[in-house]
């Protein structure tokens, strides 16, 4: 029956005559495209349409950063940053603000991971804004919540902004000791109406400012430079690799400070792992836990969560499980639960299981989620605190920040089964050998180790300079 009336509604004539039809066009489709590629494929595929095809060009741009995104080559980027031209680094504050009581910095943050906010609730309680950041709030409401129905009247922007991520305000008074003057005061805020009368912008989140074209970062989310104002950069615990605009002069030459980490870039070095002469001693008096002279059913575990590192590390991972028997303890190919006992909440804190479950096996995964100079977390270190071997990926420069011949680099191989043989068939003893020497001297546990600075805000008040 159904068959009948399909038949009945479309006669085949209709039929051909429409798939003809299609046909036709496609063609002309691909003609129509052939032709334009033609007149100019390079035209047509790759240049703004804004780009006059008349225009003479007075000059030859040589600036690869300009022309093409740091991603291109991310490995290559990540193993030479660009250098940072300028190389007085001091926050210059007139004596006049010295006299007018606590210096005053602000804390520009930018909530990140805004998606999820409900911008019609958030909109409902405004505070207002100073003029200066009113391109500011425009822009923001314009490329980050890009919703019409969104509406701040001029001069307002939502009080949500006043808070940090935890949604507290943040306005505190503290007091550092610098070099210069001795104890030194200051007022830290986020409160955008102390906006104009800040000594110091202390730029702190810049997680949402990436975007596809050269300059690669979106000028328009830092804030108006004003003239009397300081700015200082803080970053680290986050990759080059997932922000690489950070590294590059574009960016950094904006600041008159910058402190975090990776060391190369920064005036004022502050590690995400800082080792300290304790911290050298306590590792080195943790026992190997697997015997030297035991053959083990499993030589490796890792415990990973995100799955889409900007390096090769989930080939590795790959190829650890399926063909040398690795234990996956987190969410990238997983294959092993945690033991009973390091379940519940009270067994202490993620590192502290993490450690316990490698203790289990002579050599544990230490791999970064990029390939970038400086960029050391506490992944080595956890093996380390293990008692086990890290095979390492990650920093090109890691031996500089741990001891020598303590580690295996999987990037030294020429494929990943040469690696696994020699892990299997390595003697294991002398990546110990360290442990005598920093037992004897803490200080031989690394060539560069960085230790521990002041806190961010204590760092900038330590370089200002009253003029
Ligand atoms: C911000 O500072 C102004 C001026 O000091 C004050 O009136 C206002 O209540 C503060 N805003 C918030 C949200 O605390």
């Amino acid at each position: 029956m159904g068959m009948t009336i399909s038949r009945n509604r479309f006669p085949r004539g209709f039929i051909i005559r429409s798939i003809t039809l299609v046909i036709l066009l496609l063609v002309i489709f691909q003609s129509y495209l052939s032709y334009i590629q033609s007149q100019s494929s390079l035209r047509f595929w790759s240049s703004p349409a804004t780009s006059n095809p008349n225009a003479k060009y007075l000059g030859t741009n040589n600036d690869e950063l300009t022309l093409f995104p740091p991603t291109r080559d991310l490995e290559r980027f990540c193993s030479s940053y660009p250098k940072r031209p300028t190389k007085k680094h001091h926050i210059l504050i007139s004596n006049k603000a010295k006299e007018d009581g606590p210096l005053k910095i602000f804390y520009w943050k930018q909530r990140a991971l805004t998606q999820r906010v409900d911008w019609h609730k958030e909109s409902e309680t405004m505070c207002p804004i100073p003029m200066e950041l009113q391109a500011f709030f425009d822009h923001y409401r314009k490329t980050k919540i890009n919703d019409p129905s969104v509406f701040w009247k001029t001069g307002y922007a939502p009080c949500f902004f006043w808070k940090t991520w935890d949604n507290q305000m943040e306005d505190r008074p503290g007091s550092c000791t610098s070099r210069e003057y001795g104890t030194l005061d200051y007022i830290f805020s986020t409160n955008y109406t102390d906006f104009v009368n800040a000594d110091i912008i202390l730029v702190g989140y810049v997680f949402t400012m990436d975007i596809d074209e050269a300059p690669y970062f979106d000028q328009m989310l830092l804030p108006p430079r004003l003239a009397h104002q300081s700015w200082a950069l803080v970053f680290f615990d986050e990759s080059i690799g997932f922000y690489p605009y950070v590294a590059m002069p574009a960016f950094l030459n904006q600041f008159d400070i910058t402190i975090g980490s990776p060391p190369q870039l920064m005036d004022v070095p502050n590690p995400s792992y800082p080792i300290t002469e304790k911290k050298a001693l306590e590792l080195a008096n943790i026992e190997p836990t697997h015997p030297f002279d035991k053959t083990p059913e499993h030589y490796i575990a890792f415990m990973v969560s995100n799955c889409y590192a900007r390096n090769d590390r989930m080939t590795l991972i790959n190829k650890l499980v399926k063909t040398a028997g690795a234990h996956s303890y987190g969410e990238c190919s997983h294959n092993k639960e945690m033991p009973e006992e390091l379940k519940g909440r009270e067994t202490g804190n993620w590192q502290y299981k993490k450690q316990k479950v490698l203790a289990s096996y002579p050599f544990g995964l230490a791999a970064e989620n990029s390939n970038c100079l400086g960029y050391i977390t506490e992944k080595i270190y956890d093996v380390y605190a293990a008692g086990s071997i890290p095979i390492y990926m990650g920093a090109p420069d890691i031996a500089d920040f741990v001891p020598e011949g303590s580690f295996i680099d999987a990037r030294s191989f020429k494929n990943y089964d040469e690696l696994i043989h020699y892990m299997k068939t390595v003697d294991r003893e002398p990546f110990y050998r360290w442990k005598d020497i920093v037992k004897k001297d803490p200080t031989k546990f690394c060539k560069k180790c960085l230790y521990a600075g002041p806190t961010p805000w204590c760092s900038i008040m330590d370089n200002v300079h009253f003029v």
